[in-house]
């Protein structure tokens, strides 16, 4: 899968685990900083990664900070993004089952290593169901301002 990758400074170390994982998990996948554990702001990571999605040159995106919490917000700006912040595997799934959720956003000051990679790896591995909830999230795309 092709994925886009990003992180501000407090997500900076999980980020480089999480992408060479994915690597070595055989994904194609598109880092696009920060590069060093020096402060910067998570807002400019999240729109360069969210925009990556929605124009189709990724498939899925992951934004780090150091809760989650910022990337998310900011990733959920963006036409056609639906980012989530999952805490366990379970809404790692459903995010994905019923919500397509195109983004996924970890906080590095949250959770332990092997929680994050039980959450990204069923969260890259699920399927959208679509059905009624394809009807949901056109509802949710009507929101969208024009
Ligand atoms: C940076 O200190 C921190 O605020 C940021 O990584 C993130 O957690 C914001 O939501």
């Amino acid at each position: 899968m092709k994925i886009a990758i990003a992180a501000d400074h407090a997500g900076f170390n999980l980020k480089q685990s999480v992408s060479q994982r994915l690597e070595a998990g055989g994904h194609s996948v598109s880092d696009m900083g920060t590069n060093s554990a020096n402060s910067c702001d998570y807002p400019t990571y999240a729109v360069e990664v969210s925009r990556a999605v929605s124009s189709g040159e990724a498939e899925r995106g992951i934004l780090v900070c150091g809760t989650g919490l910022g990337m998310c917000i900011a990733a959920n700006k963006i036409r056609g993004i639906r980012a989530v912040g999952p805490c366990d595997p379970v809404q790692a799934e459903m995010s994905r089952r019923h919500n397509d959720a195109n983004v996924l956003c970890l906080g590095e000051r949250m959770m332990g290593a092997d929680l994050v990679f039980k959450i990204v790896d069923v969260w890259l591995a699920t399927p959208f169901e679509g059905g009624r909830h394809a009807r949901r999230l056109e509802l949710i795309s009507e929101l969208e301002e024009k």
